[in-house]
């Protein structure tokens, strides 16, 4: 799989989205955009109606990572709206494999996230409904916290289950992704790499992307 790289727009200025989306265009795989309530998580960002002022905004696809509890609920709504990748988390889930499914017909591909204390052994069977499985590398909900080094066996677990099933999904890795990180999440088996602070803060967002996937790529 070749290496993705997917800003995510929580460490960007959120009164220029558009603009901010407009720097990574044509040179990030993914746009990252992380949707979260309050409840799932300690934090409120946004939800479906900025989701699709952004979709009119950008041509980049959007990878938009529901940190929400009801995701069965709520999340077949970003697929619907045009959402290429909608991620829902496994300890919010109460139907994963119907919701999955429901993301998936509406078009999107379907990821699972794992937070740090969720064991990804437990998720083997789902591999089948899922493009994509996220290991979360801090505990969600902010932006610019320090990278979970214990993360690492179980990435490199996820990537040996991922291989064992055969079938084609991405290994997505989330949070301190940044250029003295990276190196080890691909190591590891990771091939999608969300990257909030490490783009959005750098001077150049662009070249900070170019940097991330040659380090990812080496
Ligand atoms: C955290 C979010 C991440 C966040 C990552 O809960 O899911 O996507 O934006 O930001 P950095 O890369 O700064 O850790
Ligand atoms: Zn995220």
């Amino acid at each position: 799989m070749a290496v993705q790289i997917s800003p995510s727009i929580l460490s960007a200025d959120f009164a220029r989205l558009a603009d901010e989306a407009a720097r990574v265009e044509g040179i990030a795989d993914w746009l990252h955009v992380d949707v979260m309530d309050y409840r799932f998580v300690p934090n409120l960002t946004l939800g479906l109606p900025i989701v699709e002022a952004l979709l009119k905004a950008t041509t980049t696809p959007l990878d938009c990572h529901l940190m929400i509890e009801e995701p069965d609920r709520w999340a077949p709504d970003y697929a619907e709206a045009g959402a290429a990748s909608v991620t829902i988390h496994a300890e919010a889930a109460r139907a994963a494999v119907r919701t999955l499914r429901a993301i998936r017909a509406a078009g999107a591909r379907a990821g699972l996230a794992l937070n740090p204390a969720t064991p990804v052994e437990l998720y083997e069977d789902l591999l089948p409904e899922i493009d994509m499985l996220l290991v979360m590398t801090v505990e969600p909900g902010f932006g610019g916290q320090r990278f979970l080094d214990i993360m690492l066996p179980k990435v490199a677990r996820a990537r040996a289950l991922i291989d064992k099933y055969g079938g084609d999904v991405w290994l997505q890795v989330d949070g301190g992704v940044s250029e003295t990180t990276i190196e080890r999440c691909a190591e590891a088996g990771a091939d999608v790499f969300v990257a909030g602070n490490a783009v959005y803060r750098a001077d150049d967002p662009a070249r900070a992307v170019r940097n991330l996937r040659a380090l990812a790529e080496k």
